[in-house]
């Protein structure tokens, strides 16, 4: 037996794995996603890189129960740790190292050491992504939750994982958690069995008022994502309605019971309603709203350089050129009212920030130190 096996058998006891998952084969519609979400930029949207053992954070469990160290990386098998089925899974986690090496707009991977392996025990954090069954049709889906038409059923094998790998936070999404009855009672026993772990729920927020007391007995926290912010723009995107998103979020907010993240996508019909999300969000988020840039899925592009095929646009440069200066202006007149009620604006990806234009030197000049942030952002761990 390895030394670390002899580490893992001292820290969480020994464990049972029975059976393998099978390959998913995809149907005719949906197309697996590769998604490759590290965002390349220049110099000045960089942050100061942080080194870390990624999958001790930010491991993600996907809905076919592969196991990556983080969500940029999910679905390049160059990155997959393995199976969550896998009877050494821990083993392979434990093991786990990047052939050459990796990094991203945050963070550098490095090994986690044996004298690491002694801490292992505390701040771990877990992605999962379960069914991907939703209400919306989002056009830009990066997991094709449209299109998909399987049944998850890896309840069981993941629940036994969270009871030996104890994580601390799970970050949990689909599809649309808040429409899936057997993984919010799945959820709602983890949080039962599991009372000091923190659940942090990704949706869309696109449902009944009545889910309210539901999602403030199981989550800590809920990110709430919109594409889009006039409704027009919101129901051609998602096929939904922006006014039930906004009703949800605002009673939420209400209430006040859980931790709000409003989080909007960037996209090139969005970019210039930024600023109208950004006056909305100030009064329903918690301590933070997010702004991430569209990263293109395979299956809908495959030239890989969707961003700079539109920004080579001189039509696209002219309206991202005002999307940004309209941001930038709400982003100064707001700063006070921001300030006061303690929220920051993170753009969570250096991409999202490049569209924007905004730089350490914006932030810098424009005083707006305490509100303008790159990439830190607390509802990722
Ligand atoms: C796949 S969704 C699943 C959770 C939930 N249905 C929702 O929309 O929040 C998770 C996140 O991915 C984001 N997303 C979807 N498609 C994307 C894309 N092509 N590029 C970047 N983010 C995307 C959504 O905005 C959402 O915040
Ligand atoms: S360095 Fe970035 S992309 Fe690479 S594993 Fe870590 S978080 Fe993921
Ligand atoms: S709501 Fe989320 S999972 Fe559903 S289609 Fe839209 S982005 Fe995809």
């Amino acid at each position: 037996m390895g030394i670390l096996s002899r580490l893992h058998n001292k820290v969480f006891g020994k464990h049972i794995y029975t059976g393998d998952v099978e390959a998913e084969s995809n149907s005719m519609l949906y197309k697996d996603t590769h998604l490759e979400m590290r965002s390349i930029c220049s110099d000045e949207y960089r942050v100061n890189i942080i080194e870390d053992s990624c999958h001790l954070h930010r491991m993600i469990i996907n809905h076919k129960g592969e196991v990556y160290p983080c969500c940029y990386v999910a679905g390049n098998i160059d990155y997959r740790i393995g199976l969550v089925t896998d009877k050494d899974i821990i083993e392979k986690l434990l093991n786990y190292d990047i052939a050459n090496g990796c990094n991203c707009y945050q963070y550098k991977f490095i090994k986690l050491s044996n004298t690491a392996v002694n801490k292992i025990t505390v701040n771990k954090g877990l992605y999962l992504e379960l069914s991907l069954l939703c209400n919306a049709k989002c056009a830009m889906c990066i997991v094709d939750a449209p299109y998909w038409d399987k049944k998850y059923d890896l309840y069981d094998t993941i629940r036994a994982f969270i009871d030996l790998w104890m994580p601390d936070k799970l970050w949990v999404q689909g599809g649309e958690i808040l429409i899936q009855k057997q993984t919010l009672q799945w959820l709602e026993q983890i949080k039962k069995d599991h009372q000091n772990v923190k659940i942090n729920l990704l949706t869309n927020g696109n449902v009944s008022l009545r889910m309210i007391p539901i999602v403030e007995k199981i989550f800590s926290a809920v990110a709430i994502s919109i594409t889009g912010f006039q409704a027009e723009t919101y129901e051609t995107i998602t096929s939904l309605s922006l006014a039930n998103t906004v009703s949800f979020t605002e009673e939420l907010a209400r209430n006040n019971k859980v931790e709000i993240y409003p989080k909007f996508l960037i996209t090139p019909i969005t970019a210039h309603e930024t600023h109208l999300f950004l006056d909305w969000a100030i009064d329903v988020a918690t301590s933070e709203l997010l702004i991430q840039s569209l990263v293109m899925p395979n299956h809908l592009d495959k030239t890989g350089n969707y961003w700079d095929i539109i920004l080579n646009d001189e039509l696209s440069k002219r309206i991202f050129e005002r999307a940004s200066k309209k941001l930038k202006g709400a982003l100064i007149s707001k700063s006070t009212l921001l300030k006061s009620r303690g929220v920051k604006v993170c753009f969570i990806d250096a991409k999202a920030a490049e569209l924007m234009q905004i730089d350490a030197k914006f932030i810098e000049d424009s005083n707006l130190r305490d509100v303008v942030f790159l990439g830190e952002c607390s509802f990722q761990p």
